[in-house]
Parts: structure tokens; C-alpha cells; sequence
């Protein structure tokens, strides 16, 4: 059950929860909070902030035990960092840190002091942030083995009184929240339930849940997909006996008469990636379920989407296979046709991710987008490159660049800037077909960049390689350990820019 979401005017130690989560900015000087707690519980307060070394930088928190002495049975004190640049994504990352921890101490019930500051959204960022922090992915476990006090009931305490519209924040945060954890659950979920055709079965009840509020869904079946001549993506989905499908969401605000922007956003969606005929070695192959991260941030992008509402068209399209060696498998030296027109010379047939989106961009393209952004956790080389908490991203449109930094900026999320290197481009030249799927090994998450981009002609287009955030090996900032749904927060701030006009 995910948790509820309250609001509440009240002072943070008069209020009644298992434990009531305060923000504290790095080097204050005795905030009033401290104070408080040493006037009702006496100089041990100090003692244990200092013994914690708790300074108020980010990620630092430090909990008081009240012993009855005030209405909150436990009062945790959490890093802000420093006052002047506080912003969304600090409030966000506070609540998450202050939701974990108290789930991790089995508390049931959490107050969430909001910091006083004036922020746009406050509530909305704090109720994300809870979300993210509370996170945990049950589905497989039974009686003993589930959390046995789980976190159920936040609630955010303001000095302010509790308006419609702060009520309204919260409630949009809890829901966004809650839609981007779409991407978490599905990411977690195991290869042998969450297949292409389970991925396309999600994908339309998402659609029905959100009918009212714009959101359809066609899929496109194997055989579908052979005859309008997605090859590629059939090609990668040959070895296995659970079929690939294609998936298009469409988003359109209701009663909008306007000429819209188009937005497009692709996903890989490899359920399971084995590596084909080329197989990958054992050691942390069951990562590989991970391998359909790109696809989850579509749909969670597109629940999201179904929440916020923007005054835009949005297209969510996902690349659904899976990867396996068989008697019918694709292999190293077949040639085959894409959807765009080129074809394909086959070097490795674990590089499938690109070919699969190839097709999908190629799809996209037809839509005639304003924006063409596709995400996938596509190469170990990116992760070599930039570890695993940063995502890779290429542009053909330098502005672009600016105005995508910007959104991941702005959302928390950690994007760095590659160069699509043109030299790089003759390692994909093939000697019998249009051109291969791959160059050698230098530079490999850059020429998987180059072989995308044969296939967006001339659209404005962000690939997003997600390779290494897509999944955490340990919880660290909002992300929980597993799927994380890492990039969809950049992607709604990057359509609330696009419709602000920028470019
Ligand atoms: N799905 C993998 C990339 C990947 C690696 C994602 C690690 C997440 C974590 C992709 O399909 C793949 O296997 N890429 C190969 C490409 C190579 C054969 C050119 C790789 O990166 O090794
Ligand atoms: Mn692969
Ligand atoms: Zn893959």
C-alpha cells in the first residue's frame, strides 16, 4: 500500500507521530527547532547533535529521542544544506531522506515540517519527496518476509494555514510521486511476469485508467509489426518465445483547440537481455531485467503526464523485446532492413538495444515531433564513462543542450552533455550493408549515439542513455535500491520548458 498524504497546521514538536521530521539549514546557528528541544528536554540535545557531527549539509540527519517530553516521540533533525539556494529539488530530497529514515526506524506515522521558505510547490515537492523516500517493492515477498511496521501516513506541517491550494500541491506531488514509482515497480518486477506483451497489457490499462484525461494506446503485435516492416525490433525479438511488441501512448488535453507542440518520447524496453547469440557472461546477468528502464520512464512519463496535464501533445512510444539465444535468434552477419529504409549489418548481438530503437525513432519521426527525446539504458560504456549516477545525453540541436541541462538541473537529476562525434561516424561503415549496429570498442556509448541518429532525419532529438542510473546497486539520494525511474522528473520539466517556449 503506498502511504497517504496529509496536511496539518501544527508546530512540529506539538504534533503526534511516531517521529516528526525537521530540515535544517547548514550552519545555522541554534535554529529555534534545537531550542524548543532543549528547553523541554535539556542540555542532552546539544550533546547528541554534536556527538552525531551533524551539521545540516545534505544527506546528514540526526535523531532526538523526546522521552515524553513533547507530543513527538522521536524528532529527526535533516540537512538542508545552505539557505540561499534552497530550491524544489533540496525540499524533495529532504523529504525523501526524512520518509527513509523513518520507515527504516519502523515508524507507521511521520510528520514532515515544511521549511519556511517561499517556494513555488512546496508541498507538491515535499509529497514527492515522501513518496520516493517511503518506496519499497513488495510484490514478491509473503508474511514474514514483508516490512512488518510499514510507514503509512505522512503528514506535512506548515505555520501557514492549510489553503486549498497548498492542499492542492500535496495532493498533485502524491500523485506524481506515485506515477513516476510506476517506473520503479515495473523495473523490479522479474523477466518471467513482465514480458513485452505484459509491458503492452500495463501500458493499456494505463490508458483506460487515464481515458479522462486524454491518454490512449495502440500495440502493435509481432505479426503487426513484420508487415509494416519494424525489422529491426522484430530482429532483436526473434529468440524468444514471448513475442515483441511496439507500444504508442498519446497524451492530448481535452477540449484543446489550439494548434499543440508535439512531444515524442521513445523507450527501450528489453525485458530481459541475455545478450543473444552473443551471450553475456552469468556473473549479474539478473540485472538484465533492468534492461526495459528507458520504457519504464515512458509509461511513468506518460502517468505523470495524465496527472499534470500540460497544454501539449505528448507520444510515448516503447521498443518491447527480449533478448535470447535460440535456434531462431538474429545473429552476427545478418543484414536486415529497418523501418527508416537502411539496412543493418549485425556485428553483436548483444548492441540490441539500438536496433529496437532505431525502428521506434524511425516511428517517432513519421509524428513529425517538435521534440524527439529517446532514453535507454543502452551501453556499459556510458557507465565506464560517467559511473552509475550520472546519464549520458546527445543532441543535434546545441540549444537543446542548454534547455535539457537546464530541466535536469532544475529537477535534481544528474545529466552530463557527449559529443556526437562526427569522425567516430565511418566506424559504422559496413562492408555488405548500409552501414553496421556497431564500431569497436573506443568510445562505445558515443558511436551507439551516432547509429541513433541515422534514424531521426532531420528532427530536433535527445538520446538519454540511462545505462547507469537507471538501477542502483544501493539507495542514495530520492532513488531506492533497484529501479529508480531516474530522468522522468528531468523530462516533465523539460516539456514545462518546451511549452514556455523555449527552444
Ligand atoms: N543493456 C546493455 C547495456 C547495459 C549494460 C545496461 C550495463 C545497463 C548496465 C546493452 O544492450 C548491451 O549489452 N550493450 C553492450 C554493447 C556492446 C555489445 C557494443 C555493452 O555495453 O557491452
Ligand atoms: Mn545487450
Ligand atoms: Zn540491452
Amino acid at each position: 500500500m503506498p502511504i497517504k498524504i496529509a496536511l496539518s497546521r501544527a508546530r512540529p514538536l506539538s504534533f503526534s507521530a511516531d517521529l516528526v521530521a525537521v530540515g535544517m539549514l547548514e550552519g545555522a546557528k541554534r535554529s529555534s527547532i534545537v531550542r524548543e528541544l532543549s528547553d523541554a528536554i535539556g542540555p542532552s540535545v546539544a550533546k547528541t547533535i554534536k556527538r552525531a557531527e551533524f551539521t545540516g549539509k545534505p544527506g546528514q540527519s540526526c535523531e532526538v529521542a523526546t522521552g515524553g517530553a513533547v507530543r513527538a516521540a522521536r524528532v529527526l533533525l535533516v540537512g538542508l544544506g545552505k539557505a540561499d539556494n534552497l530550491d524544489y529539488a533540496d525540499v524533495r530530497r529532504f523529504a525523501a531522506n526524512a520518509a527513509r529514515r523513518a520507515a527504516q526506524s519502523r515508524c507507521e506515522s511521520l510528520g514532515i515540517a515544511l521549511p519556511e521558505v517561499e517556494m513555488e510547490g512546496l508541498a507538491r515537492a515535499a509529497a514527492e519527496g515522501a513518496v520516493f523516500g517511503s518506496y519499497r517493492y513488495e510484490r514478491f515477498k509473503t508474511n514474514d518476509s514483508r516490512v512488518k511496521y510499514p510507514l503509512e501516513r505522512v503528514t506535512l506541517l506548515t505555520s501557514d494555514k492549510v489553503s486549498d491550494g497548498l492542499r492542492r500541491d500535496a495532493e498533485l506531488g502524491e500523485r506524481v510521486g506515485q506515477a513516476i514509482c510506476i517506473a520503479r515497480d515495473l523495473i523490479n518486477d522479474p523477466p518471467n511476469e513482465l514480458y513485452p506483451d505484459a509491458l503492452a497489457k500495463f501500458a493499456t490499462a494505463l490508458a483506460k485508467k487515464y481515458k479522462s484525461a486524454g491518454l490512449s494506446c495502440t500495440v502493435l503485435d509481432d505479426k503487426q509489426l513484420t508487415q509494416k516492416g519494424m525489422l529491426l525490433l522484430e530482429a532483436v525479438g526473434r529468440g524468444s518465445v514471448r513475442r515483441p511488441r511496439f507500444i504508442h501512448l498519446k497524451y492530448r488535453p481535452n477540449n484543446s483547440k489550439k494548434k499543440l507542440k508535439r512531444l515524442v518520447f521513445v523507450g527501450k524496453g528489453l525485458t530481459f537481455d541475455t545478450g543473444g547469440i552473443c551471450i553475456k557472461p552469468a556473473p549479474g546477468m539478473e540485472e538484465m531485467k533492468g534492461d526495459m528502464g528507458g520504457a519504464a520512464n515512458i509509461l511513468a512519463l506518460m502517468a505523470a503526464v495524465a496527472e499534470t496535464k500540460p497544454e501539449a501533445e505528448i507520444h510515448g512510444l516503447v521498443a518491447s523485446a527480449e533478448n535470447m539465444p535460440d535456434g531462431n535468434a538474429y545473429r552476427p552477419g545478418d543484414i536486415f532492413k529497418s523501418y527508416q529504409g537502411k539496412t543493418v549489418e549485425i556485428i553483436n548481438t548483444d548492441a540490441e538495444g539500438r536496433l529496437a530503437l532505431a525502428d521506434a525513432l524511425a516511428y517517432g519521426v513519421e509524428l513529425e515531433p517538435d521534440l524527439l527525446l529517446d532514453n535507454a539504458t543502452l551501453t556499459g560504456a556510458m557507465v565506464v564513462a560517467l559511473g552509475p549516477a550520472v546519464s549520458g545525453f546527445y543532441t543535434n540541436r546545441d540549444e537543446l543542450a542548454r534547455t535539457f541541462k537546464d530541466a535536469a538541473d532544475e529537477a535534481g537529476e544528474a545529466m552530463w552533455h557527449m559529443p556526437l562525434v562526427d569522425d567516430y561516424r565511418e566506424k559504422l561503415k559496413s562492408d555488405w550493408a548500409d552501414l553496421k549496429h556497431m564500431g569497436d570498442r573506443w568510445g562505445g556509448s558515443i558511436t551507439a549515439a551516432l547509429f541513433l541518429r541515422e534514424f531521426v532525419g532531420n528532427a530536433p532529438w535527445i538520446h538519454v542513455d540511462i545505462a547507469g542510473p537507471s538501477m542502483a546497486d544501493k539507495h542514495y539520494d530520492i532513488y531506492s535500491k533497484g529501479g529508480t525511474g531516474a530522468g522522468v522528473l528531468t523530462y516533465l520539466k523539460l516539456i514545462d520548458r518546451m511549452l514556455a517556449g523555449q527552444k
